[in-house]
């Protein structure tokens, strides 16, 4: 089985996420959620960008100790510096630093050539190693990078003492297949590439980003990167509450596993939502609220029979309490039935026969029922009985 290191960036990608400002105690309080949670690395911020910045990674650096804490610096010295005076005291300091790549951002953003791009990579990442046992090196935008240029410039600074290479989807652009074939090409032709850790790094502009970080890691990605709840710049980070259920639900296929306390996400993921304020969709995979929920008679029959015919997860290992069948007009006789009882009421068949007639009738007014109405529905049978 293959380790997949977690690299969370909730409280820096993730705060990217327009109109989300979090406060010094907000962000102490999510770390501590992800340290129990048992990311192996979280992202605290980007010391350089703001005195708040610095101060939540420093207090976040000293105050975790089973996870490593890192912040984020350009290939300039100046954010090395401060990511460093942050991150000194934390128990596993580790630095991550980044330089655009692709050709539209070398030559709109950087204005730089090919060859200073490499050399400004390299002299930042050997600065940085002079002071951080870890680096960690990102091409921003690698998925639209040449493949022979990217190759070459992560030899580069693999020989200057990178020991993580990200691979970054910047703006979400990629495939599946063209995302893992990169991580394919790099394992074939970068030499060094045997020295340091692959990591993917995913956006979800086009709704791809849990796919292609599974894509990456069957290409050889060893970390992932994303958010709790997918949340970052524009449609957000890869959530990674999904790359790691999916990984557990199809070890049989990835063969790979990571170290989360997957019953520790519906807390994560509740008290990411409540601090950002960015409610989670009902439908959203593994922590929406109706992940679990089964609202036709079909399938509520076949789940009361035997859970796993339309649950392929189990809501308790992700930490929510139990499924809910939703009472609807989809409902069948069966979960009507099993609800009443689990309300205490004894019906006689006769009883039931009417009861479920008039719930029908009532149901397709309503878009749910509610115990409520259960409740007064079978209070009037009784009383006209
Ligand atoms: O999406 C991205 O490229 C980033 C980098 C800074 C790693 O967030
Ligand atoms: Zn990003």
């Amino acid at each position: 089985m293959r380790k997949i290191n977690i690299f969370d960036t909730t409280l820096r990608d993730g705060e990217q996420s327009a109109g989300v400002n979090l406060n010094f105690s907000e962000k102490i309080e999510i770390a501590y959620q992800l340290e129990r949670l048992g990311v192996d690395i979280m992202e605290a911020g980007f010391p350089a960008a703001s005195k708040g910045d610095f101060n939540s990674v420093q207090e976040i650096a000293r105050r975790i100790k089973n996870s490593s804490v890192t912040g984020l610096a350009r290939a300039v010295k100046g954010d090395i510096d401060a990511a460093w005076d942050a991150l000194k005291d934390g128990a596993q300091p580790r630095l991550h630093t980044f330089i655009a790549t692709s050709p539209i951002h070398r030559e709109y953003k950087l204005k730089m050539t090919k060859e200073q791009v490499v050399e400004r990579a390299v002299a930042m990442v050997k600065y940085a190693s002079e002071r951080f046992p870890i680096v960690q090196w990102s091409a921003e935008d690698a998925s639209r990078t040449e493949l022979d240029y990217l190759a070459e410039i992560v030899e580069a600074v693999i020989q200057a003492g990178a020991k993580v290479i990200n691979i970054p989807d910047t703006v979400g652009y990629a495939t599946p297949i063209e995302y893992g074939n990169i991580f394919r090409y790099l394992c074939e032709n970068v030499p060094s590439i045997d020295k340091v850790s692959l990591s993917s790094h995913c956006h979800d502009d086009l709704g791809m980003a849990t796919a292609n970080s599974l894509a990456a890691i069957e290409g050889g990605a060893t970390q992932v990167e994303g958010t709790i709840n997918g949340i970052g710049e524009r449609a957000g980070n890869a959530a990674l509450e999904e790359v790691a259920v999916a990984l557990r639900i199809r070890q049989d296929y990835y063969q790979a596993q990571t170290r989360l306390t997957l019953n520790e996400i519906k807390r994560t993921s509740d008290l990411v939502s409540r601090l950002t304020a960015m409610t989670v969709p009902p439908n959203k995979a593994v922590i929406g609220a109706n992940a679990y929920a089964h609202e036709s008679g079909i399938h509520q029959d076949g789940v009361l029979k035997e859970k796993t015919t339309y649950e392929i997860i189990s809501p308790e290992l992700v930490g929510v309490s139990s499924n809910s069948l939703v009472l609807g007009k989809h409902s069948g006789r069966h979960a009507f039935k099993e609800r009443l009882q689990e309300l205490n009421f004894q019906v006689s068949e006769e009883e039931m026969n009417r009861l479920f007639v008039q719930f029908k009738e009532l149901a397709d007014k309503k878009k749910q029922m509610t115990d409520e109405d259960l409740v007064a529905l079978v209070l009037e049978e009784k009383a006209t009985d």
